[in-house]
């Protein structure tokens, strides 16, 4: 399975978006958007006239951290390739199912995301209807923040169960903690800081790559 690195604009330089994004373009495999409403989450990112405005290559994957993702994905599946919301917000696999099938139907490909407290046995039951699975291992909201290895285990579980698209790991990942997440059956990794953070974002991703090895 190919190893993915996807930067998190969360921590760019929103001043100078496209600069920093033009900046991670030849070296990453895709693109982190990280949407919050202030409510799921205690921190407000930014809405989709921003992902508007985004020029890129990449593949972009939209982190919605949002009460409501059902009603607001639409004005993001116009500009993104993948839509990840959490599994938490819904009570029950036939509700869960039923958010599945309405976000699909804007075209997009969609994934669940859980944070470090939930259990992944909230994605199970449907795992076969979602293409991927985002473990948060940082609690939703804001970057910078340490990693917390005990998500691992339900990286290891899906793969355990066969789960076969791609597991995405979100939080505190650097040229340490990535190491981990490997092992653990996670092909995707979300780093914000770690590479926004720096001033030498080629030399970042190249870090980040080698610890991979
Ligand atoms: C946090 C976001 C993350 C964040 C990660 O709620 O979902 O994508 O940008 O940032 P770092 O890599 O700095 O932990
Ligand atoms: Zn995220």
């Amino acid at each position: 399975m190919k190893l993915k690195i996807s930067p998190s604009i969360l921590s760019a330089d929103f001043g100078k978006l496209n600069q920093e994004i033009q900046d991670v373009g030849g070296y990453a495999d895709s693109l982190h958007i990280d949407v919050m409403d202030g409510h799921f989450v205690g921190n407000i990112s930014y809405g989709s006239v921003v992902v508007k405005g985004i020029k890129t290559k990449l593949p972009m994957d939209c982190h919605l951290m949002i009460e409501e993702p059902v009603r607001y994905a639409k004005d993001f599946s116009k500009y993104v390739d993948r839509i990840f919301f959490h599994a938490e917000l819904f009570r029950n696999k036939g509700e869960l199912l039923k958010a599945i099938k309405k976000i699909r139907a804007m075209k997009v490909k969609v994934g669940l995301a859980v944070n470090p407290d939930k259990p992944v046995s909230l994605v199970l039951p449907v795992m076969k209807e979602i293409d991927a699975v985002l473990i948060m291992s940082v609690y939703a909201g804001f970057g910078g923040q340490k990693f917390i290895p005990e998500v691992l285990k339900k990286a290891r579980l899906l793969r355990e169960k066969g789960f076969a698209g791609d597991i995405l790991i979100d939080g505190g990942i650097n040229e340490t903690t990535i190491k981990a997440a490997k092992k653990s059956g996670v092909n995707v990794f979300v780093a914000g800081s770690s590479i926004f953070g720096k001033k030498d974002r080629k030399k970042a991703i190249h870090e980040l790559r080698e610890a991979l090895k």
